[in-house]
């Protein structure tokens, strides 16, 4: 067993040390051979004679020697073991890497994201990285310390659940025992921590994994991230508030963080959106921002309920908050709905919202009528809610507590620019796992023990009716084009009156055996060499005309660019993106559609490269 971390041979001179870890970088001269020899903890330089000629960068190695000081004029004062190295006895070649697909010594910020996640147990070998890892290691270490010493109890929830309404899409997971009914992965443990309180635990919290489908964005992962989630008895609004304050405070500040300013200063919301047009803003000046600091804000008194597009109410926060004290008779009486305010916090740090929380409904008859001015039906709320509502019957202590997000108070720490870099395995931004790329297909066997029949993509409907469905129900403005049929891209360019540069060109090629398909400008070529040297592929070539006909049903000149229609593997140049507006033929000789192509970026969701060449 490895005994001895790297940075831990500075006060071993003079000793034998075994050590273990990647070859970082090797210097060759001639009959002497340096290492630098890395591990989790630093790098050290290793001497050794020409057996070491062999090895090459990220080779994992067992080395035996001598650790002996440096000459003076050869000590690195940069490293924590610049004044030492380590002299070999012995060594040996553990497990032989090759060459990487991207370099790990740089902060991997100029490297293609997808790249970077499809060899994520690499990239996380870069420092930036490890740092990154080591620090919501520690985050998570003192905030469980935090609540141990304050009396919570640390309560696991299921994963395998029912829906609990928190704004976004389910995921779901089908059961096999009761073919045809689904389990939801929880948006939040809402509804079971409630319950705990019913239990009598009174003070509760959990690192919980939360599940949502909904749209990626810097500050939002898609899939799934982290909250602390806490909740406690017999506390006001102020408690929960108070404690939630002091545990960030403490936390952040073990880390090394500096606060702005404390205790963090409170606006209602109708002073937020006066103050800063929104209910998230950034505290900071360019001056704090220089300085690394972290500038908390709490904003309350929200309001309960807003108006849905069909007329109705919907929540603004979390359906199961009590109102403000002043405004539960209000309430109960659903009258004047769209003044009465919630029990809601929301803790806002460096301009992401990082935290949200409410005094709950603990009475039954609070919580169905905020179901009822919903809309909900007696039943429905009774089919949907009925648990909760007969739990809050027995005995509900007064409750409250919050969530902080884990992953967006590390990006605020780590000041890093995407949630996903402070996730050690995001998903892609097109709802792809690292590495193993899930969603992957079941087998039939799989598929018909659960009862499910998958529908292949009716061919029946055809390309052109599926994009316009596609983008009527993003609410995006286009124009569709009747001509004659034209099938290049000159002559469509022609017959639509517009720019050869912003037709889309969409190429279906096969890259390792897998479809792909490319976009690009009408002028351009592909640069197939370029292309293959980004994705590490062996072979890229263009699909037959009857291939393409089989992936996309459409013929060779009518192909439109939205890859996601087609479910391959989908990427767009760099410089289609300089046009406004893009043209394509829409799955038809005779139609094109022009829009925008900012919006057609964001309903196709493209991998983003640069691989166009002059033709
Ligand atoms: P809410 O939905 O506001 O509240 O979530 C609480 C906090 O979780 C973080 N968060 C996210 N982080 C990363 N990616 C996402 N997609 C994402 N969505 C939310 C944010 C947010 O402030 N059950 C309630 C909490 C409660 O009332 O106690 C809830 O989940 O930092």
């Amino acid at each position: 067993m490895k005994k001895l971390f790297i940075e831990q041979t500075a006060d071993k001179v003079g000793q034998e040390v075994e050590l273990y870890g990647w070859v970082n970088s090797k210097r060759d001269h001639k009959q002497i051979v340096f290492i630098d020899l890395r591990d989790r903890s630093g790098s050290i330089q290793i001497v050794g004679n020409e057996s070491l000629k062999p090895l090459s960068p990220e080779d994992v190695i067992y080395v035996k020697g001598i650790v002996k000081e440096r000459p003076k004029n050869l000590i690195n004062e940069k490293m924590k073991t610049g004044k030492i190295e380590v002299e070999v006895n012995e060594f040996k070649l553990l497990g032989k890497a090759k060459t990487l697909p991207f370099p790990i010594d740089s902060d991997g910020s100029n490297i293609d994201e997808e790249l970077r996640l499809k060899y994520r147990y690499l990239d996380l070998r870069r420092k930036r990285m490890l740092k990154n890892m080591l620090l919501r290691s520690s985050f998570i270490q003192e905030a469980r310390d935090y609540f141990y010493r304050h009396g919570f109890i640390e309560i696991h929830t299921p994963v395998l659940s029912k829906t609990t309404p928190e704004g976004a899409r389910d995921f779901l997971v089908p059961s096999r025992l009761q073919k045809g009914k689904f389990y939801a992965l929880p948006q939040s443990p809402q509804q079971y921590k409630q319950l705990l309180m019913i239990a009598g635990i009174e003070k509760y919290f959990q690192i919980a994994p939360c599940f949502r489908d909904e749209d990626p964005r810097a500050d939002r992962a898609y899939g799934e991230f982290y909250q602390i989630d806490i909740e406690m008895s017999f506390v006001e609004r102020e408690d929960v508030m108070r404690m939630t304050e002091q545990m960030i405070i403490e936390v952040f500040e073990k880390l090394g963080a500096k606060i702005k300013q404390k205790p963090f200063p409170i606006f209602t919301y109708k002073e937020a959106m006066e103050k800063f047009g929104a209910d998230k803003f950034d505290l900071r000046t360019e001056e704090d921002k220089k300085n690394n600091l972290q500038a908390f804000g709490w904003v309350i008194d929200f309001p309960f309920f807003e108006k849905t597009k069909e007329g109705g109410w919907t929540f603004t926060h979390n359906p199961f908050s009590a109102p403000l004290p002043a405004f539960k008779q209000q309430l109960l009486e659903k009258q004047n709905i769209e003044s009465i305010l919630t029990s809601q916090y929301d803790l806002v740090c460096n301009g992401f919202e990082v935290g949200g929380g409410s005094i709950r409904a603990h009475e039954p008859n609070v919580l169905e009528t905020v179901f009822e001015i919903m809309g909900y039906k007696k039943e429905e709320v009774w089919e949907q809610f009925g648990h909760m509502l007969e739990a809050l019957s027995y005995g509900a202590p007064p409750h409250g507590g919050i969530a902080p997000g884990i992953d967006r108070l590390l990006t605020c720490i780590a000041h890093e620019p995407s949630l996903r870099e402070v996730i050690p395995f995001p998903l892609t931004s097109g709802g792809r796992t690292s590495i193993m790329e899930a969603p992957s297909e079941a087998s039939q066997e799989q598929l018909a023990e659960l009862g499910i029949a998958v529908k292949t993509k009716s061919r029946n409907k055809k390309v052109f009716d599926q994009i316009r469905e596609l983008l009527d129900s993003h609410t995006i403005q286009y124009k569709i084009l009747e001509h004659p049929p034209v099938y290049t891209s000159k002559d469509a360019a022609k017959i639509r009156g517009t720019e050869l540069t912003q037709g889309a060109k969409a190429l279906i090629m096969y890259g390792d055996k897998k479809p792909l398909m490319l976009v690009l400008p009408a002028h351009l070529s592909v640069d197939m060499k370029k292309f293959k040297m980004d994705r590490r592929m062996k072979d890229l070539r263009m699909a037959t005309p009857q291939e393409v006909k089989k992936i996309t049903g459409v013929e060779i000149g009518a192909i439109p660019p939205f890859g996601n229609l087609f479910e391959v593997e989908f990427y767009v140049d760099k410089k289609l993106g300089e046009n406004k507006d893009i043209s394509f033929n829409a799955g038809e000789h005779t139609k094109s559609i022009v829009m925008k192509y900012i919006d057609f970026e964001r309903v196709t969701k493209p991998v983003i490269l640069d691989f166009s060449t002059k033709i």
